[in-house]
């Protein structure tokens, strides 16, 4: 279990995108990479998170998704040897994109931190929201409009990364459908198996995330 550091810059802006709200849920995963992990730290960790509840974590150690809290109890609410596949092949990924910052900043030795965050979510009423977005060393990076739909850049560097990422015209319509149609399909699935454990718990006590905007 990997505590947050407390050291980094705070990135993204909230891990959860808005407040929790009756009838309204939402999955997000949160990735961080380290270029230069120190004592204790692995070089890199996912969590997700189902509103503002973490369920699941993978680090670079253990490379194994694992659920968490409640969620250790819930039954086949996932394949958590897949899941770990997933998460091992998008570390992979993930990493050679902090390598490939550094390599444009010329800077291939420094101590840098990478993080994603991307996720949907579902209402009651039937309206949805998406996001995903990355950052590095604490700015804005890169992030996916699905209406263009288009990685947009945030960072001189991104404009490396938008074009590897959209290298082929499938890529940039894989990640729109993950988050039109798949993200919610997997968060419905997670609902079905677990929303007892997020409408239990109502609305989160003392963490107050503050609202942030979908589109
Ligand atoms: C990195 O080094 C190359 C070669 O020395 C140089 O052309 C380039 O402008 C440098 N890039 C940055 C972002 O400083
Ligand atoms: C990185 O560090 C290694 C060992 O300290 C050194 O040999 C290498 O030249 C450095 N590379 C860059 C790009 O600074
Ligand atoms: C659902 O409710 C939210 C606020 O609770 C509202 O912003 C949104 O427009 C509603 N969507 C639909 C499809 O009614
Ligand atoms: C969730 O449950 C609903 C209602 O029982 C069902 O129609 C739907 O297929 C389930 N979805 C998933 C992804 O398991």
């Amino acid at each position: 279990m990997v505590p947050v550091l407390l050291s980094l810059p705070l990135l993204l802006g909230p891990v959860v995108p808005q407040e929790a709200q009756a009838g309204r849920y939402s999955l997000t995963y949160l990735y961080t990479g380290l270029s230069k992990p120190s004592e204790g730290y692995p070089r890199f960790w996912a969590t997700g998170f189902l509103n503002d509840k973490e369920f699941f974590n993978y680090d670079s150690e253990s490379r194994k998704a694992e659920p968490v809290g409640p969620w250790r109890h819930v039954e086949g609410m996932e394949d958590w040897d897949q899941e770990s596949k997933l998460q091992q092949a998008r570390e992979g990924i993930f990493l050679e994109t902090l390598e490939d910052i550094m390599a444009y900043y010329n800077d291939s030795n420094g101590s840098h931190t990478f993080q994603g965050r991307f996720g949907c979510e579902l209402q009651n009423n039937g309206s949805r929201g998406a996001f995903w977005k990355y950052g590095y060393d604490g700015e804005d990076f890169i992030e996916f409009n699905k209406e263009i739909p288009a990685w947009v850049p945030l960072d001189p560097a991104a404009w490396n990364t938008k074009k590897k990422w959209e290298a082929e015209e499938v890529y940039v319509q894989r990640a729109k459908a993950y988050l039109e149609e798949e993200c919610p399909g997997i968060l419905q699935g997670y609902l079905n198996h677990s929303r007892h454990i997020l409408d239990r718990q109502g609305t989160h006590r003392g963490l107050r995330l503050g609202a942030q905007g979908t589109s």
